[in-house]
């Protein structure tokens, strides 16, 4: 399973970079808005200076041709770009030709199968449903993951089911139990995933008694 970062903040690429278990960034609009983005482009070289793995940069135009034109000046950023198209029917549509022409994209905004259907008949690279916000509204973002996953295999899709929309620990759990590709998490969820109080109790009581043992074996 990859691990994507779910951020468009330099630091917190980097820390989670640092830890070696980093496979790619995804960014959004409002994630950009977040930190206060002026020079995007400029923004997504440095994330892709920054990590081996694919960088998610997400268009802004909602009809074909502008898509079109976007994607292409994004993927010309770096090479490990992968440009975000919304799951409307342009976003559809340029996702084909994208594909076409060697193009990678992630799909975003997916909240159904059928949706996810469509996407990987266009050939995208990547779809994102977004579970969180299915669970926000009472729906269950797991049974969509699962659906989407049986759904590929059943064809032979190569499109990658990259969970997104990733709230807490369970959520990546639960992705990785159901064989999603990959995961996108927020920092702040990847340290979730580190903490056990019990590892915590456990080194503090391995290391008292080391302590003690040494002190007894000083007064020897
Ligand atoms: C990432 O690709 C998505 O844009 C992101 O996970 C959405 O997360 P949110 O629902 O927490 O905004």
């Amino acid at each position: 399973m990859k691990f994507f970062i779910d951020t468009a903040d330099l630091d917190e690429i980097k820390e989670a970079n640092d830890l070696g278990i980093l496979d790619g960034v995804t960014t959004n609009p409002s994630l950009c808005a977040k930190i206060g983005v002026a020079d995007f482009e400029g923004h997504i070289a440095k994330i892709c200076d920054l990590v081996d793995g694919d960088v998610s940069a997400e268009v802004v135009s909602t009809e074909y041709d502008e898509i079109v034109s976007e994607a292409r000046h994004l993927a010309d950023i770096a090479d490990n770009v992968v440009v975000k198209v919304p799951l409307i029917k342009d976003g559809i549509k340029a996702i084909k030709t994208l594909s076409n022409e060697g193009i990678r994209t992630n799909c975003t905004l997916c909240f159904s199968a059928t949706q996810a259907l469509l996407a990987a008949k266009a050939g995208a690279t990547y779809i994102s449903p977004f579970i969180g916000r299915l669970d926000d509204i009472s729906d269950d973002g797991m049974q969509l993951i699962e659906d989407i996953v049986t759904i590929y295999d059943n064809y032979g899709f190569e499109t990658e089911v990259l969970a997104a929309s990733i709230r807490h620990p369970m959520h990546v759990l639960e992705s990785a139990r159901l064989g999603a590709d990959v995961a996108t998490i927020p920092l702040k969820v990847i340290d979730q995933l580190l903490h056990h109080p019990k590892t915590d109790s456990g080194l503090e009581r391995f290391l008292d008694d080391w302590n003690k043992l040494q002190k007894e074996l000083d007064n020897k």
